[in-house]
């Protein structure tokens, strides 16, 4: 049966940015429906809250169980510490979701040299190290893997907004997902990552709803003529990027859109 493929149970996966509402919590949600033991991660800043939250993972997971972790991927200690504590936690280790990001919404020349970095810091070089760990995990194991990295529809292209650093680092995410994908392939790992169009409402978009014209432009724009919604249209192509089903997918960029990037 194909559907099989997309069956987790036995699996174990890692989410890291898994705020209220966002693309990384619709992940965790749909990875713990698929059968597998969930594992989420976020800044110290949201410590407080995700115990509670993977208490709720826990009750779609049933008795497989969830935890929490604190993380800064910023941060090569504390990326270390995490996969180290999510394996003592569960076991082992199958799947990655890394939907750890920033936007800075500024023109280029009021961008500062610290703001920009900041950025290619969290999406760019923290993509990179969250995929360090996990790779040197996984091939530890020894049993292959996944993992899914998250880009924009903006990653080989740019919008109409002012986003210099944003388009910048989101680019950098295409090429380490390539990079990182040629040198786990021999160990059965696979790495792809999602490049969402506008997915409205998350903690990121949210400003977006000050300006009801630009963000009914956004939803216009797309070949299905609305807004990506996080409820529905993430957790398909999640999953499959996350499950065996993709297994001969690697390196790929999987646009999730409606259409935007294909005009
Ligand atoms: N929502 C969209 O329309 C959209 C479109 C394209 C791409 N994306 C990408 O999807 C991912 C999720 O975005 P979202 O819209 O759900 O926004 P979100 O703000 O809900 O999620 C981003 C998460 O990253 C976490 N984070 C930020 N800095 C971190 C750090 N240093 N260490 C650990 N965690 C950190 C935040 O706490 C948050 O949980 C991001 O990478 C974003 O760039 C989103």
């Amino acid at each position: 049966m194909v559907t099989s493929a997309f069956d987790l149970t036995g699996q174990v996966a890692l989410v890291v940015g898994v705020a209220p509402g966002g693309l990384g919590e619709r992940a965790a949600h749909a990875l713990a429906d698929a059968g597998a033991e969930i594992a989420v991660a976020d800044l110290p800043s949201l410590a407080a809250d995700l115990p509670s939250r993977a208490a709720d993972l826990a009750a779609t997971a049933g008795d497989r169980g969830a935890s929490a972790h604190e993380v800064d991927v910023t941060d090569e200690a504390s990326v270390a510490a995490l996969f180290q504590d999510v394996i003592t936690a569960h076991g082992r280790l199958d799947i990655v979701v890394n939907a750890a990001g920033v936007m800075l919404r500024k023109p280029y020349d009021e961008t500062t040299v610290e703001e920009f970095e900041r950025v290619v810091r969290v999406n760019l070089t923290g993509t990179w190290l969250v995929g360090r760990e996990a790779g040197k995990a996984l091939t530890r194991q020894g049993s292959g893997g996944r993992i899914v990295n998250l880009t924009t529809v903006y990653a080989e292209r740019v919008g109409p907004v002012p986003e210099s650093a944003y388009y910048s680092s989101k680019a950098g995410v295409v090429n380490v997902t390539r990079a990182l994908a040629a040198e786990l392939g021999p160990h059965g790992v696979n790495v792809n990552c999602l490049a969402p169009g506008v997915f409205y409402p998350t903690q990121m978009t949210a400003a977006l709803g000050a300006d009801p014209d630009r963000l009914a432009w956004f939803g216009e724009r797309t070949m299905l003529g609305r807004l990506g919604d996080p409820a529905t249209d993430f957790a398909g192509p999640l999953l499959l990027l996350a499950s065996p089903a993709a297994s001969y997918m690697t390196g790929q960029v999987v646009y999730v859109d409606g259409g935007w990037s294909a005009w």
